[in-house]
């Protein structure tokens, strides 16, 4: 019963470094198979989700060397079998960039539909209906998606929708094909950018990643490469989050300070200090926080992910702020956890109405979903007594080394496994 426990209080001090963004290396792991040469991959988070999809490929007959905790050499050119196995998608959503990746290379791929977090209804179509402007046949059969193609051509692709997913598997199943494909409307994140200097290190043609329109000019191979992913962006605001809640003067290292600007600018309008240098982002709070307006919105708006960690810092500072979801349909549901701690926020639709109180109080709760599970971790460090989470699993899917970060900067927590050493971490002498 693997269980976080917190004693609430300590400002967090110190320095953390940042790992690899888990959501570039998904996108980066999945796009290493399409070349028959071995690709080197530095700064892979050693996280569930990164894991997983490992398998997933190792389950297809892909090569997969373990160099060192963050670094792989990858080599697809025994894959034998194109058909994704159930047991892999039901872990993590992003297996499904096999299917852009296995098709691109072997115009055929058959993948269980997604699971993933439950932040609502989490489509597909766009993905799909970009496989079929590039000529493949896609039809959705006992819960697979099963695609295949004589031959894949250039597109223009509009999406209805912007979607990271989407803009991620269609580049994956277009830079192989015979012509020019436009993505029109496309994700613009930094991990749609990483993905796409990936894919030119290996030979790849893609201009204007990073804007809403992406060019791509298919070319008949990849080769080799060896590439280091980029910061988490997320993983950083989480951070910087935490030394805000806790009052605390915490720098994150090894980050892009760009992709942070939008957290930031935030975190500076609630009464934060922040100061820039090339590669760390430093974050002092010395008051209580002030009340905001906080819009999730497509990079470079808030992000979706630091949504759940807005809406739990605002919950103890001045004021009464509004948090309102623009990207996923249902992404409170970790409203009722926090209201156990003693929040006073009222969702009503997809807007929060938050009105700040003193402190949490500790509880034992439950982590619905990754983000949400590392908001409410956020919650029991500065709760007034001991705070349990339960379901961690989905914590340690995005998170590496979550709670021995956090100790090292002087929070009260532990990863406990039985009630006996809860009970001994809970009631030692704060
Ligand atoms: C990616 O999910 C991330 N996951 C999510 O992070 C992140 O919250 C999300 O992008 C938004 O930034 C990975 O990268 C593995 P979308 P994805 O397609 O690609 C709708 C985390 O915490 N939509 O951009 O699934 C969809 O329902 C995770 O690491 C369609 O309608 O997100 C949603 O409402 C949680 N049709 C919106 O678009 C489609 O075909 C944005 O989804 C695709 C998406």
């Amino acid at each position: 019963m693997n269980q976080y426990v917190i004693n609430g209080g300590s400002p967090l001090v110190g320095e953390v470094e940042i790992g690899g963004a888990k959501n570039a290396a998904l996108g980066i792991l999945a796009a290493s198979i399409m070349t028959d040469e071995t690709v080197t991959i530095e700064n892979v988070p050693d996280v569930r989700d990164t894991n997983v999809l490992i398998q997933a490929m190792e389950s297809v007959g892909a090569n997969v060397i373990r160099v060192d905790r963050h670094t792989v050499k990858i080599n697809g050119s025994q894959i034998h079998n194109l058909v994704i196995e159930d047991e892999h998608i039901k872990k993590i959503r992003a297996s499904y960039y096999l299917i852009g990746a296995l098709l691109g290379k072997y115009k055929k791929a058959e993948v269980p539909l997604p699971g993933g977090c439950n932040l609502g209804t989490r489509a597909i179509d766009q993905h799909l209906k970009g496989f079929r402007l590039l000529g493949a046949n896609v039809k959705v059969a006992h819960g697979a998606v099963v695609a295949e193609a004589k031959s894949l051509h250039g597109a223009h692709i509009f999406m209805d929708k912007v979607s990271v997913g989407a803009t991620i598997n269609v580049m994956l199943a277009a830079v192989m094909a015979e012509g020019k494909t436009t993505i029109e409307n496309a994700a613009k994140e930094p991990h749609v950018v990483d993905l796409a200097n990936f894919l030119n290190s290996m030979g790849a043609n893609i201009k204007g990643a990073g804007t809403d329109v992406i060019r791509i000019s298919g070319v008949p191979k990849l080769h080799k490469t060896e590439y280091a992913i980029i910061p988490d962006q997320i993983e950083a605001g989480t951070f910087m989050m935490a030394a805000a809640i806790t009052k605390g003067d915490v720098t994150v290292k090894n980050v892009i300070p760009k992709h942070l600007e939008c957290i930031s600018a935030k975190l500076i309008e609630i009464g934060c200090e922040i100061e820039e240098s090339d590669d760390a982002v430093r974050l002092v709070a010395k008051d209580r926080l002030m009340d905001t307006q906080v819009k999730t919105l497509p990079y470079p708006g808030f992000p979706t992910d630091m949504q759940p960690q807005m809406t739990v810092t605002l919950g103890v500072s001045e004021g009464i702020s509004i948090v309102t979801e623009s990207i996923f349909d249902n992404r409170f549901k970790y409203v009722d956890e926090l209201t156990k701690m003693g929040a006073d926020v009222k969702v009503e639709g997809n807007t929060a109405i938050i009105s700040g109180i003193e402190k949490y109080s500790g509880s034992a709760i439950a982590a619905p979903d990754l983000r949400a599970g590392a908001a409410l971790v956020l919650a029991g460090l500065v709760a007034e007594g001991t705070t349990t989470i339960e379901d961690i699993h989905y914590i340690e899917r995005g998170y590496e080394d979550f709670h021995i970060k956090l100790a090292n900067l002087g929070a009260e927590i532990a990863k406990v496994e039985t009630e006996k050493d809860l009970r001994k971490f809970a009631f030692k002498v704060v």
